[in-house]
């Protein structure tokens, strides 16, 4: 039997079922005049996922955002306020910043000096009397895109008519409210350069038909065969998988696997006592996770069972996949190559809660795992780190098995579809996430959803 899926529309009545029903030519994943249309319907027209602003915690901080040819200063200004503008200057258009991320008093462009407030407006030039006309310095600041902060992210529009972040997301706030992602810890933060389309990868994370050929070690953990899928408006996805289980598809075990094992002795149960009904460990694991919780100082209070156990992964149109549950987070972010279509940044943002309320470090027990990686830090922000897929493959870098896993094909997924022996793919029921997402591409490539709603309500 199929993976349920179901289609969930919005509040305000934005469908979520596509019109359309797409087909996934290969040329969406290659060819550049696709590229170069996607920039103009999606890519400045979406709300992006720019950062988090932990990064912009005090007035002067600011990082950049690189998405495509573009270059985005987000910053927090001296009254506080979040900032976004296009890192171009208003004299000849050097980009005034060039370090991805710092403190600094105003933005001064190397070039000839002119400078910026924090909030983008010109406030020096350098021999301002030789301009003729002289210049208005509110006509010369740098220019805006639109910008909101939820849930601790900073999330960017470069349509300055765009609707509210919120008729965005519709419902996925609701759902992403209670993990207080604006209280989890930044722990790694790394980007992949990769040979693949920014969709190739999007794809990738939208099934998990793969999983018992690449990834066999979930089906230790993980009931990947039964997930929930669910669809929603603009593109958006989810998928809801049973953790603390085994694969259902290759019968239940005596015993435990090792994984599964690991799993419950961490958070204080005893893999013996569930030996032939190793099927009662996740409705255990719900139980003593809220136990352990209460312990540590960590309340799963807002979230219902199932989620106390189980992986969630939502998948935000255009490119964000986010994997997430209670205790920790993945961002996973491909971003499109300024110029070819044949390559992406691959980032992944990891955070956790934090150890104080996750981890005791007397008994080892933990509703995190593994916390080596925040003990090192000891509350410094994790260094940017970017490779390629050798490091990777050779073991120098790692990204979780599992996503190392994924990037081992995703260039060769990218060479296959632009053979001459390729057309289209064909997908299953299980994929109906990929078809959604493509289905929704389709539609902001030619009729510009989100415009049309917001058209929609300013008429009514
Ligand atoms: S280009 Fe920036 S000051 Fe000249
Ligand atoms: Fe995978």
């Amino acid at each position: 039997m199929a993976q349920p899926t179901h289609f969930i529309d919005f509040a305000d009545g934005t469908p979520a079922r596509a019109a359309r029903k797409a087909t996934l030519d290969a040329e969406r994943y290659y060819d550049q005049q696709v590229m170069k249309q996607e920039w103009e319907t999606i890519w400045t027209k979406s709300w992006l996922l720019a950062g988090l602003a932990s990064d912009i915690a005090e007035p002067g901080d600011y990082f950049l955002f690189s998405i495509g040819h573009e270059s985005i200063i987000i910053s927090r200004d001296n009254a506080g306020q979040v900032q976004a503008m296009y890192n171009a200057c208003q004299h000849r258009g050097n980009r005034v910043i060039a370090t991805e991320q710092g403190s600094v008093p105003a933005f001064t462009c190397p070039y000839h000096g002119w400078t910026y407030d924090l909030d983008g407006t010109l406030q020096t030039v350098p021999d301002e009397e030789r301009f003729e006309p002289r210049i208005d310095c509110d006509a010369y600041s740098l220019k805006h895109v639109k910008v909101e902060v939820w849930a601790g992210v900073v999330w960017v529009n470069m349509d300055l008519e765009a609707a509210p972040l919120a008729d965005f997301l519709g419902i996925v706030q609701d759902h992403l409210t209670p993990y207080r992602i604006e209280n989890m810890v930044l722990i790694l933060d790394q980007t992949l350069e990769i040979d693949a389309n920014w969709k190739t990868a999007v794809d990738n994370f939208n099934e998990q038909y793969h999983v018992d050929f690449i990834h066999p070690q979930h089906a230790s953990m993980v009931n990947c065969r039964d997930s929930v899928n669910e669809l929603w408006p603009y593109g958006h996805r989810r998928t809801i998988v049973e953790g603390f289980v085994t694969n259902p598809r290759y019968g239940e075990p005596e015993e435990a696997p090792p994984i599964l094992d690991m799993m419950a002795r961490q958070i204080g149960l005893n893999p013996d006592d569930f030996k032939g009904r190793v099927g009662d460990i996740r409705k255990a694991a719900q139980v003593q996770k809220r136990k352990l919780g209460e312990e540590l100082g960590y309340s799963y209070d807002e979230f219902p069972d199932d989620l106390v156990s189980d992986v969630v992964q939502y998948d935000l149109f255009p490119n964000i996949i986010a994997t997430i549950h209670p205790e920790y987070l993945w961002i996973m972010r491909p971003r499109p190559h300024p110029t070819d279509p044949n390559k992406c940044f691959f980032d992944k943002m990891t955070l956790q809660i934090h150890m104080d309320v996750g981890h005791d470090a007397e008994s080892g027990l933990s509703l995190i795992g593994d916390v080596s990686q925040q003990v090192a830090l000891q509350g410094a922000r994790p260094e940017h780190d970017v490779f390629d897929r050798e490091a990777v493959i050779t073991g120098q870098k790692s990204m979780t098995i599992t996503i190392d896993q994924d990037v081992h094909y995703l260039p060769d997924m990218q060479a296959g579809m632009m053979s001459a022996g390729f057309q289209q793919a064909v997908l299953n029921e299980d994929e109906s996430r990929i078809q959604h997402f493509h289905d929704w591409w389709d539609v902001w490539m030619n009729d510009a959803p989100f415009e049309r709603a917001q058209a929609k309500e300013a008429a009514e």
